[in-house]
């Protein structure tokens, strides 16, 4: 798909929603994301882009201002980094599958690191790294696996918090419920809270709906 600067409409901007979804593997996928990260911003907020309001908010009310590194797995251009920025989390790390879209987040000047990691595979980080891990719009389709929690966990200190959103089918019928629920059992992780399905994008495509989880790694 041709770079349509200014003059996109809905459906031009769907176009690229649906690409991102379809893409066959981690290369289509970052792809895909380097050709939009110029106007990822601009057409994700125009659908009314829901998660990065409910995130911040379960962010604020889980982890008090003065919690140490904070990880945003799948950063993208920073939209949550943005907010935390503001919200007075200081220490932010983010990692990204895409190089274009870590470009925008760099700009933004809010994240003391940036780096491009594949969630999924082992990460390039110690264990207990992190004092929290957040992620969002990042387990969705053709996207992240569940498998990504197994390092996320890892990485996490103990009793850190783990808050990301999943799409709501990629959660019943990819595995991600049956992940989730394992790493419960198995004891990585405790459910602090999950949200009911909200629509993600509501001015752009109603049937996307998304939750947003709170665990406590063990
Ligand atoms: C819908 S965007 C969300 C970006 C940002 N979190 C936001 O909410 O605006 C999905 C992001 O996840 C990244 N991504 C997809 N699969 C990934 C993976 N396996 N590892 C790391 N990042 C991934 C994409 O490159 C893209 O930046």
């Amino acid at each position: 798909m041709k770079h349509q600067k200014n003059t996109m409409n809905s459906s031009d901007r769907s176009q690229w929603l649906d690409k991102v979804y379809s893409a066959r593997n981690n290369t289509e996928l970052a792809e895909g994301y380097d050709a939009w990260a110029q106007d990822y911003e601009q057409d994700i907020l125009s659908f009314g882009y829901k998660i990065p309001a409910i995130m911040s908010g379960l962010i604020g009310r889980y982890l008090p201002s003065g919690t140490g590194r904070i990880l945003d797995a799948g950063a993208g251009t920073g939209i949550l980094g943005e907010n935390l920025s503001m919200m007075g989390y200081e220490d932010l790390v983010g990692i990204d599958l895409s190089a274009g879209m870590l470009e925008v987040a760099r700009k933004k000047g809010v994240y003391r690191n940036l780096q491009q990691m594949t969630l999924g595979q082992k990460l390039n980080f110690a264990d207990n790294a992190f004092a929290a891990t957040v992620s969002m719009g990042v387990f969705t389709e053709g996207h992240a696996p569940a498998e990504s929690f197994d390092e996320l966990i890892r990485i996490t200190e103990p009793r850190g918090y783990i808050i990301f959103s999943v799409r709501a089918d990629v959660y019943l019928n990819q595995g991600f419920k049956k992940k989730q629920d394992s790493l419960k059992k198995e004891g990585k992780w405790r459910l602090v809270e999950q949200t009911e399905p909200f629509q993600a994008l509501p001015l752009g495509n109603s049937k996307i709906y998304n939750l947003i989880f709170a665990y406590r790694a063990s």
